[in-house]
């Protein structure tokens, strides 16, 4: 059977955390892809092609292995977007409790709904502190971001003036 897993999220911007638990769940899953959602109750850094775009150099540049596909989704549920290209399991990032608090609710729906499972990794701890909130108002502040984003991100992000 061929294996089909989908890591959605913001992505805005992608971060380490994110590169590490696409990394893990390209090594459990025939095929992997990372999609980019508009969340509407986020108020957004980067346009979602800018993104994908990032996400797509990171992954490059990290030299992850695997068959993983970058794209975005912005018409109706996520779960539409697994049925259509026959995904069956979501993959999500666990840092804490508070994650475990806003997820739990959404994986049961989505189960509901669809009948897709989700699957929780553990990350890397060096990672548990970071997030892409805190790297959008790092950056907006004009902070360095290079500690918690791939390079490309950091190289994106950077002041004009520096
Ligand atoms: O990185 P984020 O912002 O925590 O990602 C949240 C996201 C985009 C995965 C979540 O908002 C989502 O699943 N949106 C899709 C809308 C949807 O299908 N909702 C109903 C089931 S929860």
């Amino acid at each position: 059977m061929h294996r089909i897993a989908v890591v959605p999220g913001s992505f805005d911007p992608v971060t380490l955390g994110h590169l590490d638990v696409i990394e893990r769940a390209a090594g459990l899953f025939d095929e992997l892809h990372v999609l980019v959602v508009h969340n509407p109750g986020k108020t957004a850094l980067l346009p979602i092609a800018q993104r994908v775009t990032l996400i797509e150099q990171s992954i490059r540049e990290a030299n992850i292995p695997g068959t993983i596909l970058v794209t975005s989704w912005s018409v109706g549920l996520l779960v539409d977007y697994c049925t259509d290209v026959g995904a069956s399991v979501l993959v999500k990032g666990i840092r804490s409790q508070i994650d475990v608090a806003y997820e739990t609710p959404m994986a049961i729906v989505n189960r509901d709904l669809a009948g897709v499972e989700t699957v929780f990794l553990l990350p890397n701890p060096a990672h548990a502190h970071v997030s892409s909130s805190l790297v959008r108002q790092v950056a907006s502040l004009g902070g360095d971001v290079t500690p918690y984003v791939p390079a490309a991100v950091a190289k994106f992000l950077k002041p004009a003036a520096s």
